[in-house]
């Protein structure tokens, strides 16, 4: 019993031996795969080919005049005269009517501005306690004065020190801001100077 198992192992060894010779395998191609399931995507690549389309490409340039949804081109340069313009041309297309706007608003405030602008606006944030260029109280006369429109192209474009956050906060997520800011300066319209 013992002796014709040991011949039976004998030849599986053999046999393995063998098939790792006899099979060769292609290094440069992939394993085989088990349960490939999301290995291939179903839907089109970029880049692939696409039959139900005239030229053949998933990939599609834009037709002339289109332009991507909710986002209207800007006619403006960064230029104060050019702010000055937004200021009479955009109006805050958002309003505290809607629930959920100013919370929106205070949040992306705390989370962009407060950092150089300070919680209550004033100027005195963190960035600016470690040694940036201070800006003005938002809640001063002057900043009063500034019109939603021009708002949204100071913070699409930047002024003087403070850098553009055209990429870092969305178009939306501005007009929210700045209903947020109005709000704010609104609230303390008698305390503030
Ligand atoms: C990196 C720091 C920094 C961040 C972040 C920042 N600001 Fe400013 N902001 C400044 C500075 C500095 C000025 C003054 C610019 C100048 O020299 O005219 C300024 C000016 C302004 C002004 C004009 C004030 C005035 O009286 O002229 C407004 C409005 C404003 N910021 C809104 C915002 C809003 C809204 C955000 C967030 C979405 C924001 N800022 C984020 C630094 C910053």
């Amino acid at each position: 019993m013992k002796k014709t198992l040991n011949i039976l192992l004998v030849i599986i060894l053999f046999f393995l031996i063998g098939m790792t010779y006899g099979i060769k395998r292609d290094y440069l191609s992939r394993n085989s795969q088990i349960l490939p399931g999301m290995v291939t995507s179903v839907p089109y690549n970029a880049q692939d080919e696409n039959e139900n389309f005239a030229d053949g490409k998933t990939l599609q340039y834009r037709k002339e005049g289109q332009i991507s949804r909710e986002l209207m081109p800007l006619h403006y340069q960064a230029t104060p005269e050019d702010a000055k313009r937004a200021g009479e041309e955009l109006f805050n297309p958002v309003s505290d009517t809607v629930e959920g706007n100013l919370e929106r608003g205070q949040a992306v405030f705390t989370t962009f501005c407060q950092p150089c602008h300070g919680t209550g606006g004033l100027g005195d944030g963190t960035v600016v306690k470690k040694g940036f260029p201070a800006p003005p109280s938002l809640l001063a006369e002057n900043a009063r004065k500034i019109k939603d429109g021009q708002m949204f192209h100071i913070v699409t474009y930047g002024q003087g020190n403070m850098p553009s956050l055209a990429s870092q906060v969305s178009r939306l997520d501005r007009w929210k801001t700045i209903l947020y800011i109005s709000e704010v300066q609104k609230k303390t319209l008698t305390t503030a100077k």
